[in-house]
């Protein structure tokens, strides 16, 4: 079966990312996220197309294509409330991410902010360049040698948000705006697709876990980076400090990507492993001593959690005078 790991590999396939896909119009940015997710080993599905305007052209080639459907007409209703209704349909899908496609609304601070990180759109300029409307024209009437398109997060800001990719497009003596548009087109469905994998696939890549990683683990007092036989760690406590943090890219045959922290011990890591055996592993050698394996190449990892345990680990080999502080702080 497809993404199944070979027997005696323990590593599970990461389940695939349900995405639902927002369009106003054509939908051909939807198709071409819909094709790309027709491959097999494609890290998204597409579980909802959803649109403001039930003529939206693209609704029918996604019922066509087996793809639910949801369409509600913003006329007439307050923006909170069509959004409401729309993230409703949204969550009911089971979606996990949204990926907007053309879809020619703004969206309520409350409704981004609830999907902060995990929804994206495609805007036909070279962000930060061209916000808004009539993006090709702008660019030919500047005289840019090239016009784009740009995948961004989405935050409250209209088309702004970190750019995950952008794709320039030469602009051709002549070039109307249609003719621009279209062929910017092309771009935008070859980098859109790519970028929704590459989001969805983070939270299980070792680079990117290692990136959030070390930036909570340096975020404590006195933190360092430095590795450990071939291994990043964290420690604290100047010269002779001590690792409070280690991180496992499938270190010693494991098949996790993982943290490593100190619990109070093997009966602590023992009790941990027994009740949560999803998040939580015995490592080698490591265990012996109380380290317990926090697993980070799962669905759902709750940060909140992580971060806890990195300052609770930081805690129990932090020299005196930093944990004083701590503790000072932790009064008020
Ligand atoms: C695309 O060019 C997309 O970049 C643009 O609308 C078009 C939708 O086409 N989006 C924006 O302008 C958002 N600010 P499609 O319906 O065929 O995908």
């Amino acid at each position: 079966m497809e993404n199944d790991p070979a027997p005696g590999n323990a590593a599970k396939a990461a389940p695939k990312a349900r995405v639902a896909v927002l369009i106003s119009g054509t939908g051909s940015n939807m198709a071409a996220l819909l094709y790309a997710s027709r491959r097999a080993d494609c890290p998204y599905e597409i579980v909802l197309v959803g649109s403001n305007d039930p003529q939206a052209r693209g609704l029918a080639l996604a019922a066509a294509e087996g793809v639910a459907t949801f369409a509600l007409p913003h006329k007439g209703m307050k923006r909170a409330e069509h959004d409401a209704a729309m993230e409703q349909a949204v969550l009911d899908a089971g979606a996990q991410y949204i990926a907007l496609a053309g879809y020619m609304r703004i969206l309520s601070p409350e409704f981004v902010s609830r999907w902060e990180g995990r929804m994206l759109n495609i805007h036909p300029s070279l962000l930060p360049k061209y916000k808004g409307l009539d993006t090709h024209a702008r660019a030919i009437e500047a005289g840019d040698s090239h016009a784009g398109c740009s995948v961004h997060l989405v935050t409250a800001e209209l088309d702004d948000g970190p750019v995950l990719g952008q794709t320039p497009v030469a602009i051709l003596p002549g070039d109307t705006p249609e003719t621009l548009a279209a062929r910017v087109l092309y771009a935008e469905h070859q980098l859109y697709s790519r970028m929704l994998e590459e989001l969805v696939t983070r939270p299980y890549r070792a680079d990117w876990l290692l990136a959030k990683v070390g930036e909570l683990a340096l975020s404590l007092p006195e933190a360092e980076a430095r590795e450990s036989h071939g291994a990043p760690g964290w420690r604290t406590g100047g010269k002779s400090g001590k690792y409070f943090a280690y991180f496992n890219d499938r270190h010693h045959g494991e098949p996790h990507v993982a943290l490593l922290v100190k619990t109070d011990g093997p009966d602590e890591l023992a009790a941990l492993v027994e009740r949560d055996p999803d998040i939580w592993f015995r490592p080698a050698y490591y265990g012996a001593s109380g380290w317990a394996g926090l697993i980070l190449d799962r669905p759902g990892v709750d940060w909140d959690h992580v971060r806890g345990w990195l300052e609770r680990s930081w805690r129990t080999v932090a020299p005196r005078r930093l944990t004083a502080l701590m503790d000072a702080a932790d009064e008020f």
